[in-house]
């Protein structure tokens, strides 16, 4: 394993993270992003959609492989109320808010080195910023192991009371072609999602999965249900749903498989959800690939999304002085 500085361009510095299989992970400090992960399979293949240049993320993309924060998905109405004060949030999709706001942690340049086998991203978000309370101090560090594991580890810790909610939005497609993720087998451990209305938002109730659409307990084409037309995969153009994972130690929380490439991913996390995300919104950007309609997928581990209005959910609220711990693991196997 070894990780080295390999350039910089655009203000942005890059890192190779390498093990001895040859597998090879570039990181970039603009939004702390996964550049490329390169498994050797055949001539090589990069399973994560993005740019050829790192500059190139810093236009609109739809959060390419980036760390979310200060808090991932949506929160309903753009606010929320803590310690008896509203705080209102930058409202980037429809009324509400996604991703930590206009400039969320993506778009941040990190402070960046190495600590031994393992490359840590630091940034401060000051108090206030994007309307969230205290001064937040977050580091991320990713590290690949011999074993083909890409681990993130999330730490943060604040002077005010606040929210914090923190994933990674790596698209993956492990055909390595981009053409389209109908055909992956998924399996998602998880008896339950959190129900959203037409706006992706949950309000609190959850939907059993037996039976329906949702269920990813056996494993799945993507494709075999996606087209069936409920409420919420209508609303949503495909899965982007947050599921309730069921506690399993030392096993998978997800898996996903491609027959193509015979490449199979494993996520371990230590998260209670997990968003599974079809690429519904991505509709022909250019970079590496041309990015069609459902052509890579994500699976963003995380806290309950809108936990900071829905007191059902477990909170999401970091004390001031409390450290926020999170750990994902993406295990490879080809
Ligand atoms: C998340 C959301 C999706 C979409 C993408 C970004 O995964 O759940 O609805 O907003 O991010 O395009």
């Amino acid at each position: 394993m070894s990780v080295k500085f390999i350039g910089e361009s655009d203000g942005i510095k890059k890192f190779a993270l390498e093990n001895k299989n040859f597998v090879k992970a570039e990181i970039i400090t603009y939004g702390a992003r996964i550049f490329r992960l390169v498994l050797p399979v055949g001539d090589g293949i990069d399973i994560v959609a993005g740019f050829n240049t790192p500059g190139e993320f810093k236009g609109d993309n739809p959060y390419f492989n980036a760390v979310i924060g200060r808090c991932c998905n949506r929160i309903a109405k753009a606010g929320f109320a803590l310690g008896g004060i509203t705080y209102n949030l930058y409202a980037n999709d429809g009324e509400n808010h996604l991703h930590g706001g206009k400039e969320g942690f993506d778009r941040k340049i990190w402070d960046a080195q190495t600590v031994g086998n393992t490359l840590r991203l630091s940034l401060t978000s000051p108090d206030m910023q994007e309307g969230y309370p205290g001064t937040l101090k977050v580091t991320v560090d990713y590290e690949l192991t011999d074993d083909n594991e890409l681990k993130l580890t999330y730490r943060a810790v604040s002077d005010k009371d606040t929210v914090c909610n923190l994933t990674n939005h790596a698209y993956f497609n492990l055909d390595g072609d981009f053409e389209s993720v109908l055909n992956h087998i998924v399996t998602i451990n998880a008896d339950f999602i959190t129900t959203v209305d037409d706006e992706l938002i949950p309000y609190g109730d959850l939907t059993k999965v037996d039976g329906t659409p949702y269920d990813f307990k056996q494993p799945k084409k993507i494709g075999k249900d996606i087209s069936a037309e409920t409420k919420m995969l209508t609303a949503a153009k495909g899965y982007d749903f947050n599921y309730v994972l069921n506690k399993a130690k030392d096993t998978p929380c997800a898996t996903a498989y491609s027959q193509k490439s015979g490449v199979k991913m494993s996520v371990f996390t230590t998260e209670p959800c997990m968003q599974f995300y079809t690429g519904n919104f991505l509709d022909g950007i250019v970079g590496k690939k041309v990015y069609g309609y459902q052509s890579a997928f994500c699976m963003e581990t995380q806290n309950f999304p809108n936990a900071c209005n829905v007191p059902g959910f477990k909170s999401t609220i970091l004390k001031k002085g409390e450290q926020y711990f999170s750990a994902t693991t993406y295990k490879f196997d080809f």
